[in-house]
């Protein structure tokens, strides 16, 4: 029997991660509706850990409705239609607010999304997107036909070469380049191949929920580290570093989801001599660095990077081109290797048609210019919703840049509740915890700017303050 070993973590925890792998396993479907679970034995063995762990796993998941136990023979998944017997509650409010599921608020139709991270369809320059569909096909015309290799399109990965060095200054070689179905799928090959179960990994909290996901599948030992406007305390960094040994460091360190934080330059540098220092890789994930306000935002931490302890994740699906889900990923050869082995066997390389379309798309003058004018539309949503939002007390810290608002609320009022009544008025946003490892941060909620027009933001926002004052002076 294959050996699942667990974090070096406090016994309580123990259970915690049992529970959280067999909860994952489930929500996968790995085990269908009224199937008989892995015994306490079976699973003990497995895990190397005690029966009373398990137990203390199987009676967590009980509790919370996920499993039942039949006539004292085992623990059975329980199907969704009886998950929510109990429940008087929207499911769509319970996945979120109970379970942190991201994907259960953006399956929400409402009129005012602002749950949505996305780019309005209405900012993309749509009418000259075909004239490159149409070129490519003249300059290719096999490429309907044609595979990409694992690695990408080695015209696009010269390309991007060239565009770091030019942007970023740094030099990184088309060897080095590995151009990948978006971000996502750069963070999931990563973890497949860099962690295994018991694995210490820090995520910053909060972080990008799928994120989380991805890494607890692996069975990491996750170590939260709180990201502020100014960036990490980087002794505690450190401490963790020292305590730990990371395997990894998972960062979005400029104009951060959901937070819009960025980190500042010298706090860049001295992490990157930290990560070498606790041999700890630093997997910085970028997908909006043109998306600024003011000022461009410091240097990416690969920059920084002599030692090959930086692997940087580049997305150009938010807000170049969604539907072509182009991402690259830059990494030195050691963790290359690895990498387009787990690429390999995910596909046989991303869509050579949306590859060639990004390239002559991305890089014509025309898509740069067309950057600067999404810029000056965000900075004008972004302050409308402030605005908006200035007369309902809540906090928030002003993002120099990306698509969201990261907003305290009074902690009087039951997010559950907020989050079913504005669905009930079709205004969508998205619940904090989702975004914490910790599942926390329950007075917390990220609303985006970027995917509603200017009026629908002013409509659906002064109906949501509204609702809001309703409720807290009805608890
Ligand atoms: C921090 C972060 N990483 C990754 C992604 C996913 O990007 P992609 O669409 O390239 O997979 C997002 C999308 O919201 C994001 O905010």
């Amino acid at each position: 029997m294959k050996k699942r070993v667990l974090s070096n973590v406090h016994s309580d925890k123990l259970y915690e991660q049992v529970h959280d792998y067999l909860l994952e396993r489930i929500r996968r479907g790995e085990w269908r509706a009224h199937e008989k679970l892995p015994s306490i034995r079976t699973l003990a063995v497995e895990f190397n850990v005690h029966r009373l762990t398990v137990f203390k796993a199987y009676q967590q998941l009980k509790l919370n409705k996920k499993v039942y136990v039949k006539d004292k023979s085992g623990y059975y998944v329980m199907p969704d239609s009886m998950m929510l017997i109990d429940s008087q509650h929207n499911p769509i409010v319970s996945a979120c607010v109970h379970e942190s599921s991201l994907s259960e608020i953006h399956q929400v139709q409402a009129d005012y999304q602002f749950s949505k991270a996305l780019l309005d369809p209405n900012l993309l320059p749509n009418h000259y997107f075909s004239e490159y569909v149409k070129k490519v096909f003249d300059l290719y015309p096999k490429v309907l036909g044609t595979y990409s290799t694992i690695q990408g399109d080695l015209e696009l990965r010269e390309a991007l070469s060239r565009y770091f060095t030019d942007q970023y200054r740094f030099y990184v070689s088309s060897n080095e380049l590995l151009i990948t179905s978006g971000s996502l799928e750069a963070i999931d090959l990563i973890a497949r191949v860099l962690i295994k179960p018991r694995d210490a990994v820090l995520l910053e909290r909060p972080t990008y929920s799928p994120a989380i996901d991805v890494f607890r599948r692996q069975g990491a030992n996750i170590i939260p580290v709180e990201i502020h406007p100014y960036g990490y305390q980087l002794d505690q960094v450190e401490a963790l570093m020292k305590k730990h040994k990371p395997r990894l460091f998972y960062l979005n360190p400029t104009f951060h989801n959901p937070t819009g934080y960025t980190v500042p330059a010298e706090q860049r540098k001295r992490l990157v001599e930290m990560a070498h220092k606790y041999q700890c890789l630093l997997v910085e994930d970028d997908p909006y660095p043109d998306i600024y306000f003011e000022e461009k935002p410091p240097l990416p931490f690969f920059a920084y990077d002599t030692s090959g302890c930086v692997i940087y994740i580049r997305s150009f699906s938010k807000y170049i081109a969604p539907g072509l889900s182009i991402a690259a990923v830059a990494c030195r050869p050691f963790v290359m290797n690895y990498v387009l082995k787990a690429k390999s066997l995910s596909d046989s390389g991303t869509p050579l048609l949306n590859q060639k379309i990004f390239l002559h798309y991305f890089f014509s003058e025309r898509l740069q210019q067309h950057i600067e004018k999404l810029r000056i539309a965000l900075e004008i949503r972004k302050s409308i919703m402030e605005e908006e939002l200035s007369v309902s007390g809540w906090k928030w810290s002003s993002p120099n840049g990306g698509f969201n608002l990261w907003i305290k609320l009074p902690e009087s009022i039951s997010m559950e509740r907020l989050l079913e009544k504005s669905i009930e008025q079709s205004i969508s946003f998205v619940p904090g915890s989702i975004f914490d490892p910790l599942k926390e941060y329950n007075s917390w909620i990220r609303m985006s700017y970027s995917y509603l027009n200017e009026q629908q933001l002013r409509d659906g926002l002064k109906q949501f303050v509204q609702l809001y004052r309703l409720l807290s002076l009805s608890e």
